[in-house]
């Protein structure tokens, strides 16, 4: 089981859109997903509540997960939902935190499941950080805008500090989501980001589209949006999930 983490301590940037959306499209591949939401604010757990397992986010942390329980092995999708919980477990020490989510981890695994995505709270708190310990990849979805540049060094800083302990963390990079193509100040952030981070931008993009809320809302990925603007926007969200999956190797020859 591969899994990947959407991470950028900046709120409102795409994490949520973008994890989502690889959940539906990884689905479509026949790979078996399953989604931890770790943000109270429960985005993720809204836009995927027809996959919701009964498992909480919260208890994935706890000595004795309840992963071993789900008795359904035959979904292709899974909710590991939001919960009030999560807020306390910033009290938890990391080391204890992020063994027992490991073990979790490992029993998703043993499930049976191809790749485990997780959505991470806008900062860095002990469940982003246990995520981000314990994960194969991390993709930082970021915003062209002033407030969202100026945070961008810090988060590339945490992932590089991350990395000194998880070896096996890859920065799949940073996507600009949101862009709008016809807002100078956008064009001009993207050049200053390629010339400052060449090795980390994600060379794909995400506009800035209404039919993106328009399906988180709906429950449903945008190329089951009806409207002829819905196409652009499916094609964009697409071929970033086709990007990631190249990047993350994800092998299911079995299927
Ligand atoms: N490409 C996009 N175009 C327009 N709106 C978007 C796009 N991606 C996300 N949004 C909207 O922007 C807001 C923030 O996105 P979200 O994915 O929730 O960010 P985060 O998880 O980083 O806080 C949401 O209301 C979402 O519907
Ligand atoms: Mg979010």
């Amino acid at each position: 089981m591969k899994t990947l983490v959407t991470a950028n301590q900046k709120g409102g940037v795409g994490k949520t859109a973008t994890l989502v959306h690889l959940a539906f499209d990884f689905a479509e591949r026949g790979l078996k997903v399953a989604v931890i939401d770790l943000d109270t604010q429960a985005n993720a757990s809204f836009t995927l509540k027809t996959y919701r397992s009964g498992v909480t986010a919260s208890s994935m942390f706890s000595n004795e997960s309840i992963v071993s329980q789900i008795s359904d092995e035959n979904i292709n999708m899974m909710l590991i939902e939001s919960d009030a919980g999560l807020a306390d477990l910033e009290k938890m020490a990391l080391p204890d935190a992020a063994r027992n989510f490991q073990k979790a981890i490992a029993e998703l695994d043993a499930k049976g499941f191809d790749v485990c995505l997780m959505d991470t709270a806008p900062s860095l708190g002990v469940t982003m950080a246990a995520a981000l310990l314990s994960a194969d990849y991390v993709l930082s979805p970021i915003e062209l805008e002033a407030y969202s540049i100026q945070g961008i060094h810090q988060m590339v800083t945490t992932i590089v500090n991350i990395r000194k302990v998880n070896k096996k963390l890859k920065f799949i990079g940073m996507v600009p989501s949101k862009v709008d193509s016809r807002n100078p100040r956008h064009g001009r952030h993207l050049n200053e980001l390629n010339t400052a981070y060449p090795s980390m931008m994600v060379p794909l993009s995400v506009g800035l589209r209404s039919s993106i809320p328009d399906a988180l809302a709906s429950c449903s990925p945008v190329w089951k949006i009806k409207k002829t603007a819905a196409r652009v926007a499916a094609k964009e969200v697409r071929a970033l999930a086709a990007y990631v999956f190249t990047q993350m190797e994800i092998t299911n020859d079995v299927r």
